[in-house]
């Protein structure tokens, strides 16, 4: 019988992003598969761990989905004919991360993922749909066949995640201390998603693409949290305007946008422990109205891989 390939593209800075995605794989290393790992590196990397200034600087670019530099070319020659094709990355800023715009804008890259089976995975502290919908486009504009969407995030409450993450992207300091717990997704989390793995290894023998993502979602691949998307949904067009506002005083690095990067970040600060919990009170005061769209939203972002043009992104 012949092997079936399977590629699976990263970017990570801490090593999540890659944890995650070779848990998945498991058990799909059983001498049926060759497993193929392909880096996405940015010709100039992002520091790890951020300082301030280097932090707050890639928002504009994140969320607007301009890379600031192109990925390093890949060779792709021996996963040519991959019958699936996994990526695995974040969002950043409610958007992918710059590595991961870059990877889908690159036109290599693009050509290679027509028609391809393509399974997206987002490690993330809790923030993924907008950047799950962005995604959608990238893989409709390449023409590529989205069968499989699985997302592994925090679950500490999210102001508790806000001040681990934090701890962590900053000081690089992930595991629990004595006030606060680790930050990111959780070692059992990570060790349990070898569960996709083995639905994925079933898809791979019966080809039966379009019911995947029910079998994922059936093992939980997705958990769909009301009230923190509608604070993503919020930020997401209020980030929009702040980075075309950035944006109007110089690209990236340009230091004549350093004082609206400052106003920014004193803007992210208030919204994060002074209007989201109101946001928050306010939607669950209103819970009952908003079932319908609850329900629609939770079919939209849980189920549906396929990208229409009425969606709105930017
Ligand atoms: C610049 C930046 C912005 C981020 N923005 C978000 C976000 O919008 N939503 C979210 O859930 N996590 C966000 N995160 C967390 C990442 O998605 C990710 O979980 C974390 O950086 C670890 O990923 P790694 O695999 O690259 O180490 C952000 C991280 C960085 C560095």
């Amino acid at each position: 019988m012949n092997k079936k390939t399977i590629v699976i593209f990263y970017y990570t800075q801490s090593g999540q992003a890659l944890d995650i995605a070779r848990n998945i794989c498991i058990p799909l290393e059983n001498g049926e598969n060759e497993i193929i790992y392909k880096a996405i590196e940015p010709e100039t990397p992002f520091p790890f761990p951020w300082t301030c200034r280097t932090f707050f600087e890639a928002f504009p670019e994140s969320r607007l989905g301009i890379p600031t530099c192109k990925i390093k070319e890949m060779d792709l020659t021996d996963v040519a004919g991959a019958d699936l094709v996994i990526i695995s990355g974040q969002p950043w800023y409610l958007s992918p991360s710059l590595p991961l715009h870059a990877f889908f804008q690159d036109g290599k890259i693009k050509a290679y993922l027509k028609e391809k089976n393509i399974v997206n995975i987002s490690g993330c502290r809790n923030m993924w749909v907008m950047t799950q919908r962005k995604i959608r486009k990238y893989i409709y504009e390449a023409g590529g066949n989205y069968v499989g969407h699985i997302v592994l995030q925090d679950w500490a409450p999210n102001l508790v995640s806000v001040l681990t993450i934090v701890r962590w992207l900053f000081n690089n300091q992930k595991a629990a201390s004595r006030r606060l717990p680790a930050a990111g997704v959780s070692d059992e989390d990570i060790k349990a998603a070898s569960r996709f793995g083995t639905i994925l290894n079933e898809t791979l023998a019966n080809s039966e693409w379009s019911g995947l993502q029910e079998k994922l979602m059936q093992a939980h691949a997705v958990k769909y949290k009301p009230g923190v998307t509608f604070l993503e949904k919020t930020g997401h067009r209020m980030l929009g305007i702040w980075a075309k506002f950035i944006r109007k005083k110089g690209g990236y690095q340009d230091k004549r946008r350093e004082l609206r990067i400052r106003l920014f970040c004193y803007y992210l600060f208030f919204v994060l422990y002074v209007a989201s919990p109101v946001g928050i009170a306010v939607f669950y005061l209103t819970y009952p109205l908003r079932l319908t769209s609850i329900k629609k939203n939770r079919r939209e972002m849980c189920y549906e891989l396929n990208w229409n043009n009425n969606m709105k992104i930017q």
